[in-house]
């Protein structure tokens, strides 16, 4: 679905100021895998996500999107974002229209759409995110925090995207409503076969959703597994500024501590099957 082949991007390039935010990616992720991506802030996980709905252009490598390689002539960008569905940090910002119901049908009607079957989707997307249908009346401002973030995911999913990408979609939410959003993400992801790309501070959200995690650091791939891949490698990744799950940390104290417990250890309920016989003996 996405393929990156030695991607790499640099800001006010030739300028003083210049800055490689990407250098050398090459990723490929297939249709209907929930990807994890987590970086230090500047690590470059907005810019590559930016890439890939054509929102920036390589300064080298390719861009390639469910077989269409986006630097190629011809290739129609708007297409892309449709098919690309990118939700920004902070995407309550982008909300402006009177009422919930014409922001979220403000991407089907770009599309080209007739108002009904535009409304259809936009009914249907709010209900996947979890917003109730008697806001949808209301103005984008009269909503708490969660629910703009909500309206703006239905916004994105009503122009029925193959992949979501959704850039911190929990930042300066609090635990509920974080954990709630989470939950509609994962089921937007089974129910309706996304690729998903969810950038995220926290490794717990990640470890609990993702198929796999990519690490970025410094503009380049240094990670790219299973949870469990990716968590075997805990102190490299503190080294490079990244926490690890909770239950990583305990797993690997009990282990420096002699304890013989394998490495990767992410949730919970692994940690409890592997302590459990040992407890008993
Ligand atoms: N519009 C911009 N102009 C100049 N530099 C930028 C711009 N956006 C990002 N950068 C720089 O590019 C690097 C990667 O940024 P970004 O992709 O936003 O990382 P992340 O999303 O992981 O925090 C950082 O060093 C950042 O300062
Ligand atoms: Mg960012």
């Amino acid at each position: 679905m996405i393929r990156l082949e030695n991607v790499s991007y640099t800001y006010m390039s030739g300028g003083p100021f210049e800055k490689k935010a990407l250098d050398d990616v090459s990723l490929h992720i297939n249709e209907g895998e929930f990807i994890g991506v987590i970086g230090h802030t500047g690590s470059g996980k907005s810019t590559m996500i930016q890439l890939l709905n054509g929102l920036l252009k390589p300064e080298s490598g390719k861009v390639i999107i469910d077989g269409t390689d986006l630097s190629e002539k011809g290739v129609n960008i708007r297409d892309i974002r449709f098919k690309v569905g990118l939700c920004m940090q902070y995407p309550e910002y982008q909300l402006f229209e009177e009422t919930v119901l014409k922001d979220i049908c403000f991407g089907p009607l770009n599309m080209g759409l007739f108002q009904k079957e535009a409304e259809e989707r936009a009914k249907f997307a709010a209900n996947m995110t979890g917003l109730p249908e008697e806001l949808l009346d209301k103005s984008p401002f009269d909503l708490s925090g969660g629910q703009k973030r909500r309206a703006a995911i239905a916004g994105i999913l009503a122009m029925e995207p193959k992949v979501l990408i959704l850039d911190e979609p929990t930042a300066g939410l609090d635990p509920a409503g974080r954990d709630e959003i989470l939950f509609k993400i994962r089921d937007m992801h089974k129910r309706m076969k996304l690729t998903v790309l969810l950038v995220s501070h926290s490794m717990e959200d990640v470890a609990k959703l993702a198929d796999r995690i990519l690490v970025l650091n410094s503009g380049r791939v240094e990670m790219f597994g299973t949870p469990s891949e990716v968590f075997a490698q805990s102190a490299r990744l503190r080294e490079i500024g990244l926490n690890v799950p909770q239950i990583t940390m305990v797993a690997d104290r009990l282990r420096a501590a002699g304890a013989d417990i394998p490495e990767g250890i992410y949730t919970v309920g692994d940690c409890y099957r592997i302590l459990l016989p040992m407890l008993k003996r």
